[in-house]
């Protein structure tokens, strides 16, 4: 054999070796356009006029096809071109962190691709057929580029869902929006996902359920909604190791069920919505490394865990170290609310390991939960057992929610217990056995199975039904259904006492000062909040009494648990209960720039809630929270939720929470009368005219006519004086502070009571003999019209004079001489006939409301009566400008409202009109309640 025959077939061979290496045509065409389309391809350093299949960072297999293209960190600037999806032999892409940007291409048919970085670049848009026929891919990451943000965002196509080994995909930061793709639920081979910081709102598809993920990363959801729902898909994942659900608006309680992820081992839920009691099971976690749970509205004790972090902060738990047991109150209380399924307004509320501390719908006495009253509270679920572990509870109201299920059997242990309304739900019978002394309702339960244990069969319709022997049972007919109307049954306690409504509190009273009290001696008071959204929701409010009879012990057998009520007062009220974290916010915190003013027992803010409104909080000093202060609290919450008026400064909230007593009003924007009539000059204010006056004098006298004859009962205010009446933003008059208000019978009966009240305001015979009547208030009014009149105070040291050193002797005197009675007119009132012929007739009600005898002086009704017709017909004379707010009715409409717009901007004080315009611009010493609680007047 000649060596040429032997060499041929080995150069053949050599060169058949050579060709497989060199670089396909098309993929040749793809590597040329990417250098094309990339603006610093000289970093790659690939060499000209050689085969790319021998380039760094370039791979080939032997059909000269790219398989590998590892150009990671590279520094990469510029696109990728749109022909790059014909690199359909590419296995392996790294592309990640890179400046490349522009539109990605459409990736559509490489079927080949297992691994794709794309991470950390600046593509800016994705096509829709991207992942189109994809179906070799085992890793995709397009983490960290701003796709679509443009055009607003973007969504996973379902083509990637053909990627059926798909085991990593990777999709945070790059702006994905809408839901989490149903089909992403059913890829079977996924174990990680990873979408965090997109803007991906709506639950976790159900298609999740018994995933085999092993990492989900889902937080910090940018955009308003976030990720919502139940954890409860995510606790169906047997394979799970990481579960980082953190910022986001996951709700509800953390399931029971999560226990059974037993390779858990970073668990972040910081910083969602979750509720209620975490399971006690997460501490049976083996592999549990951080479990992360600030920031939610758990409640209940911190489970121990064995996690190494483990961070717990910013919740409603009951204690700040994991393993501490809550009280059994709080316990109870909260498997109730578990059952209910943790309605939001009530976790908000149900909060630390005080249930006496003001929770919503919690009532006690003397520390004991005594009340449970929620009804009509949209309550979905059942009554919880738990209930029956409340051996204080005397009266349990759940009437009008949606409860079904049974009335558990534990709540007849409740000793105490007088009164269950249950009704109008949907629970069903048979009603446990409760003892004689327990009123239960259970009408329009449509479902309630009368026949119950000791209870005869059932009725005819309409016939006396029955219940329970001994037991007071209300109960609908089945076949009446919610409309029937309920029938009484037999009462077998003696007229309960454990509400004494405050309507029969005048022979209460008379009662109670014989044994040397007026308001009952309060240990303890409650605040027994209720939905303020609902005006017609009554609120009660507990004083227990400690003069000897009140002690709980004695309420250990029925007999003995009317008795033991019948020392608590419960005042029906409104409900207004805001929480102190709200008022800190409104007021900043409390800051010195805020204070309206101070008093004896505290200190007057003003605030700004959320909604604009403004407010002004007073504040009781801890230090000063004697009994007698607590009295006036009590008082103040009580009456100011009872008694509505226009012409009585309304109670917007009050806050009882740890040491703070804080009681919030409507803010006034122009401040005490007090300073209009005495301090304008030094406050440059316009002295008030005599139509503003008369203006003031009747709502005065409207209020405290309402507050002693027409509320539905009689109050005494003790204490007006101009100082109290304040001026809304447009001098329209309330009368202010409430503290010393007392419940009288009325006119004709005196109530021994401290000396309380301004002197110069009070009435000789409550001054000498501590006796009070209204008529003591309607002496205080008639020296707050002189006030009116002269602009003089009533009671001034300083005046040389000692006469008129007390404004009410030295006017009597006076008013009867028309050139004295001239001569003591304000100054600043312009005095024309006119107007001094309605002086004389305020003059001459003032003389007879300072009468020394309080029978001669007229009840406020009659001074009503007489300011009504001199408002409604009194002109002025001398065209003293019709004046709303400093706007001229008369002019053009144009220079009204810029009169208007003028007259907005410069009621910086926040009047209730120029909200929007003063945020943020509160002035150093703004108008408003500062005289009223300046005042050093004795309290
Ligand atoms: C990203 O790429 C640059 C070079 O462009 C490199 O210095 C840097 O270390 C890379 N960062 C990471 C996290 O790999
Ligand atoms: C991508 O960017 C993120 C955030 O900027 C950074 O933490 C990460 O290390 C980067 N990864 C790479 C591969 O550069
Ligand atoms: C991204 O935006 C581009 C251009 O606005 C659009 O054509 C494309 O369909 C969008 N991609 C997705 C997945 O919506
Ligand atoms: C009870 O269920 C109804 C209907 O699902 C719902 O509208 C209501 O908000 C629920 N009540 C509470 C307190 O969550
Ligand atoms: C029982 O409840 C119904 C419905 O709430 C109510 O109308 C009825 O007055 C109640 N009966 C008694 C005796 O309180
Ligand atoms: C309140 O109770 C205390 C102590 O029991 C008693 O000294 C005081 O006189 C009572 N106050 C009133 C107003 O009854």
């Amino acid at each position: 054999m000649d060596a040429p025959a032997v060499l041929l077939p080995l150069l053949l061979l050599l060169v058949a070796a050579l060709a497989a290496a060199a670089i396909h045509p098309a993929d040749l065409a793809v590597l040329q356009d990417l250098q094309r389309s990339l603006t610093n391809a000289d970093v790659l350093a690939w060499p000209a006029d050689t085969d790319p299949c021998a380039w760094p960072h370039i791979s080939c297999d032997r059909a000269g096809r790219v398989n590998n293209m590892d150009l990671k960190n590279a520094g990469l600037a510029g696109r990728l071109p749109p022909t790059f999806a014909h690199l359909d032999a590419l296995e392996d892409l790294s592309l990640q962190n890179n400046s490349l940007s522009g539109p990605l291409p459409s990736f559509r048919g490489m079927a080949a691709l297992r691994h794709a970085f794309l991470n950390n670049n600046s593509f800016d848009t994705i096509p829709a057929d991207f992942f189109d026929g994809l179906t070799g891919l085992l890793v995709i990451s397009l983490d960290n580029n701003p796709i679509n943000k443009s055009s607003g965002g973007w969504t996973i196509s379902t083509d990637l869902a053909s990627a059926q080994q798909l085991q990593n995909l990777s999709l945070m930061g790059c702006n994905l929006v809408g839901a989490i793709p149903d089909f992403l639920g059913t890829m079977n081979s996924l174990q990680e996902l990873k979408l965090s910081y997109n803007n991906l709102s709506g639950p976790i598809p159900s298609t999740f359920k018994g995933s085999a993920l092993e990492t989900l990363w889902l937080n910090n959801q940018h955009g308003d909604p976030k990720l919502s729902g139940t954890l409860d898909v995510i606790a169906t994942m047997p394979n799970l190791q990481q579960a980082w659900l953190h910022g986001n608006e996951f709700s509800g309680p953390i399931p029971d069920s999560i226990a059974a992820c037993k390779p858990l081992q970073e668990l972040w839920l910081n910083g969602n919505q979750l509720v209620g009691l975490v399971p006690p099971a997460l501490g049976t976690l083996p592999e549990l490394q951080s479990l992360q749970l600030d920031d939610n509205n758990l409640l209940g004790p911190v489970p121990v865990v064995k996690a190494a972090t483990y961070t717990f902060s910013h919740n409603g738990f009951c204690a700040d170290k994991p393993g501490v047991a809550c009280s059994p109150e709080v316990m109870a209380l909260i498997e109730f609310l578990a059952e209910v399924d943790y309605p939001k307004k009530l976790v908000g509320s149900w909060s630390g390991n005080n249930s006496c501390g003001g929770w919503l719908g919690v009532t006690c006495v003397a520390g004991k939960v005594t009340v449970l009253n929620l009804p009509d509270y949209g309550l979905n679920g059942t009554i919880s057992h738990s209930l029956g572990n409340l051996s204080t509870l005397s009266d349990i109201r759940l009437d009008g929610n949606h409860l079904t299920g049974h009335v558990p059997d534990s709540l007849t242990n409740l000793k105490l217990l007088q009164k269950l309304d249950l009704s109008m739900n949907d629970l069903s019978g048979p009603l446990p056995t409760f003892s004689p002394s327990v009123k239960v309702n259970v009408t329009g339960n449509l479902n309630f199975d009368r026949t119950a244990p000791g209870s005869p069969p059932k009725d005819a319709p309409g016939s006396p039904s029955s219940g329970t022997p001994g037991s007071s049972i209300h109960a609908a007919s089945p076949e009446n259904g919610r409309k029937t109307s309920p029938v009484l049954l037999a009462t077998t306690i003696p007229v309960a006492v454990s509400v004494v409504a405050l309507v029969s509190v005048c022979a209460v009273l008379i009662f109670r000062k014989k044994r040397g009290s007026i308001l009952p001696n309060a240990t303890s008071v409650v605040v027994h909040p209720r939905d303020n959204s609902d005006p017609d929701n009554l609120v009660k409010i507990v004083m227990a009494s400690n003069d000897g009879n009140g002690s709980t012990s004695q309420g250990n057998t029925p007999s003995g648990s009317s008795s033991q009520t019948s020392n608590v007062h419960m005042i029906e009220a409104g409900n207004f209960v805001i929480a102190v974290q709200v008022l800190r916010g409104a007021t900043k915190n409390f800051s010195q720039e805020n204070v309206l003013g101070r008093g004896g027992f505290g200190v007057v803010y003003k605030g700004e809630l959320h909604d604009g409104t403004m407010i002004a909080v007073k504040r009781m000093e801890a230090a000063v929270i004697s009994n007698k202060a607590l009295d006036e609290f009590q008082a103040e919450i009580a009456i100011l939720t009872k008694v509505r008026h226009r012409n009585l400064v309304s109670i917007l909230g009050y806050s009882i929470e740890g040491s703070e007593r804080l009681l919030v009003y409507e803010h006034m924007s122009n401040g005490a009368l007090s300073k209009h009539l005495f301090q304008w000059k030094k406050l440059e204010m316009e002295p008030l005219s005599w139509k503003k006056r008369l203006n003031i004098a009747l709502d005065v006298a409207r209020g405290m006519e309402y507050l002693h004859s027409l509320a539905h009962q009689c109050y005494i205010h003790r204490d007006l004086k101009s100082a109290n009446i304040l001026l809304g933003d447009d001098f329209r008059a309330k009368v202010s502070d409430f503290g010393l208000v007392k419940h009288a019978p009325d006119g004709n009966f005196s109530v021994a009571t401290r000396l309380a009240g301004t002197f110069g305001y009070l009435a000789p015979e409550y001054a000498v003999t501590g006796k009070i009547t209204t008529k003591a208030d309607v002496f205080s009014f008639g020296v707050v019209l002189m006030e009116l009149i002269t602009g003089m105070t009533a009671i001034d040291e300083s005046r040389l004079d000692e006469e008129t050193r007390y404004l009410a002797s030295w006017f009597c005197q006076i008013r009867k001489d028309e050139e004295k009675l001239r001569a003591a007119i304000d100054p600043t009132l312009d005095l024309t006939d006119e107007t001094f012929e309605s002086i004389s007739v305020v003059a001459e009600l003032a003389g007879h409301c300072t009468c020394r005898e309080p029978t001669q002086r007229p009840d406020m009704g009659h001074a009503v009566n007489v300011l009504v017709p001199m408002v409604e017909k009194w002109k002025p004379v001398n065209d003293e400008t019709e004046d709303y707010m400093g706007i001229d009715l008369h002019q053009p409409l144009l220079q009204m409202v810029k009169g208007w717009q003028d007259s907005e901007a410069s009621m910086t004080d926040g009047s209730i009109l120029s909200l929007e315009d003063s945020k943020g611009s509160i002035p150093a010493r703004p108008a408003g309640f500062a005289e009223s609680f300046t005042s050093a007047d004795g309290r």
